[in-house]
């Protein structure tokens, strides 16, 4: 990390999230009935400034969001989060929303239409990145964005993580100018598993399990492994955006990567002990907490 670089800057989708509580997912054909779960803020890129922010990082959210209610729902988490924003209104399009199917035990299901995040820009992106330590990005806005975001961090000297959700092919082509990626289960499959990221340029990748841990793979060097924390999830929609985003607050101190995965592990167990994608329970003094119970 370059000397005059600070805080974590955060590029990607803003969504309003509603949520219907269902026992399993529809059929196809059918008309399953749920019980409504609630309006919140969410879309990966908000989710994860959120986490970082509240983990203690100064933080900055790029992003895109329509002329309309929603809109003001997201801002004002961001603002009660302490994020700055760098958030530009379009009249051409709805802000994101993303339909949260929320299913018993704590898993989800989620169809996402873009709306305004469709309109994030290369401009937009390379200018809301500039002097951030930490460049964060993952793959719900225009992946020339994300792309144009993560190179320009790079030049300037800022450590650069992706998150690859939703996973696209279109990531390795930019491994060169990634840190660290991080991916789940489902997304490092798609993607040809841990073996061929390393072998088309990535440096270090972190793999997610949920109750499982987390790996980290290092090119050329034995993999690490990080518990995760034992909890009794309430709803895992956006726990691994919290980890993402602590993760970066974590990177943008100097942390370790390994110390930064404990904490970002337990950024993720605090949001998924919560309903919604983000919480107010999530501070540097609750992951203090429960990183001691280590
Ligand atoms: O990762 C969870 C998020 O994915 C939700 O908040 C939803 O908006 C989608 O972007």
């Amino acid at each position: 990390m370059s000397d005059g670089l600070s805080g974590v800057a955060v590029v990607g989708s803003a969504n309003l999230d509603l949520v219907v509580e269902v026992p399993r997912p529809p059929r196809i054909g059918e008309t399953l009935l749920g019980r409504a779960g609630g309006r919140f803020a969410g879309g990966k890129g908000l989710n994860q400034a959120v986490a970082a922010a509240r983990s203690g990082a100064a933080t900055r959210f790029v992003g895109v969001v329509g002329v309309d209610d929603g809109a003001a729902l997201l801002e004002r988490t961001l603002a009660d989060a302490g994020v700055a924003t760098a958030l530009r209104r379009t009249a051409t399009a709805p802000t994101g929303v993303a339909h949260v199917l929320a299913l018993e035990g704590g898993d989800n299901s989620i169809v996402v239409a873009a709306g305004a995040n469709g309109e994030l820009t290369e401009r937009d992106a390379v200018h809301g990145v500039a002097g951030a330590a930490v460049v964060l990005a993952q793959l719900e806005v225009p992946y020339a964005s994300v792309s144009a975001a993560v190179r320009a961090g790079r030049e300037a000297g800022a450590v650069t993580v992706v998150n690859a959700a939703p996973a696209s092919p279109a990531v390795l082509g930019l491994l060169d100018a990634v840190d660290v990626l991080v991916v789940n289960e489902t997304e490092c499959a798609e993607l040809g598993g841990v073996e061929r990221l390393h072998s088309v340029g990535a440096r270090s990748v972190v793999r997610t399990r949920g109750a499982g841990g987390v790996e980290l793979h290092r090119a050329g060097a034995a993999p690490v492994s990080v518990a995760a924390f034992r909890i009794e999830p309430v709803d895992t929609t956006g726990a691994g955006d919290a980890f993402c985003g602590a993760l970066a607050a974590a990177l943008s101190e100097g942390a370790e990567l390994e110390g930064a995965l404990v904490r970002a592990c337990a950024a993720g167990a605090i949001v998924a002990q919560h309903r919604g994608a983000t919480t107010e329970a999530l501070s540097p003094s609750s992951l203090a907490e429960l990183v001691a119970t280590r």
